[in-house]
């Protein structure tokens, strides 16, 4: 049996909990927050502390706080070679503190509380100082993903980046085209059709094999007509356009705007 504890009650502390929880394998001793309230639901199921100088002992600890927190968080812990890992893309394991054993164990997907999640198909990137500690975060891994893969922090922040273009950039743009609707009346739904065969097509094409639209065409026409509207109507938008549609040009061999 593998015993591990969370740190933090946010958006991932949440999924991973439910993860952990579900598996026969994994006994989660102790669930802490700053400010337990937020789990209180929770409170039948797992023993939350508010403390943590009531941490006991356990194979694992999750940190699953803010980024910028890490560090410091880490170095208050009350005790010294433990496996300690955190959650995040774009942090350095060796942010975590040194006086306790490293590891990193990044569930590469985006998370909120109000939505349910499988994280079976969820890829876990992991990384740990030694053998002995990456092998026990693969064997934890493997109870609640299908995919788990070694990824040392360079490759993590790549994928990260990446990550931010095609998710975190994206849904903007899903915004945009969503106020573009709201400013023209038209109802966004309409668009969902091309939403979900944007994504499947990406399944099956490589994306610049993927891509459509006037930039791929070089329609300057359609693309001075798509500038002149957003400067009318939501002007904010039209260096993203521009930036995105040269871009587009570029990748395909044509003149920049
Ligand atoms: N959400 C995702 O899609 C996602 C995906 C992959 C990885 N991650 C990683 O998971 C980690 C958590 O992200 P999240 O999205 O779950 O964040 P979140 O929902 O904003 O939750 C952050 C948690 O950190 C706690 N916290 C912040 N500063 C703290 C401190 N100094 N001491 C103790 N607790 C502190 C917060 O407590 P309060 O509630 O009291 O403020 C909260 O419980 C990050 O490293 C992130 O990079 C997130």
């Amino acid at each position: 049996m593998l015993t591990v504890t969370i740190l933090g009650s946010g958006n991932l502390a949440t999924h991973l909990f439910k993860a952990l929880n579900a598996s026969e394998e994994v006994i989660i001793n102790q669930w802490y927050s700053r400010n337990p309230k937020t789990i209180k639901a929770f409170e039948k199921t797992v023993n939350i502390i508010s403390d943590i100088n009531d941490l006991e002992e356990a194979d694992v600890y999750f940190t699953a706080i803010s980024d910028d927190a890490i560090a410091a968080f880490t170095e208050k812990l009350p005790f010294k070679d433990r496996l300690v890992v955190h959650c995040s893309g774009n942090v350095p394991m060796s942010a975590l503190s040194p006086k306790n054993k490293r590891g990193v164990f990044y569930p590469l997907q985006t998370f909120s509380k109000e939505r349910a999640t499988d994280f079976n198909v969820i890829p876990i990137c992991i990384e740990a100082e030694d053998q002995e500690h990456l092998i026990l975060l693969k064997k934890i891994g493997s109870k609640i993903s299908s995919t788990v893969h070694e990824i040392n922090t360079e490759q993590r922040k790549a994928l990260h980046l990446a990550a931010v273009f095609i998710n975190n950039f994206v849904n903007h743009l899903y915004h945009i085209g969503h106020e573009i609707c709201d400013v023209n009346q038209v109802p966004f739904h309409i668009l969902k059709p091309i939403i979900e065969e944007t994504t499947k097509k990406i399944m099956d094409l490589n994306p610049i094999d993927a891509q459509t639209g006037p930039a791929k065409r070089n329609d300057r026409n359609t693309i001075e007509n798509h500038i002149n509207n957003l400067e009318q109507h939501l002007p904010d938008y039209t260096a993203i356009y521009k930036t995105l549609t040269s871009s587009i040009l570029n990748t395909y061999g044509r003149e920049k705007l």
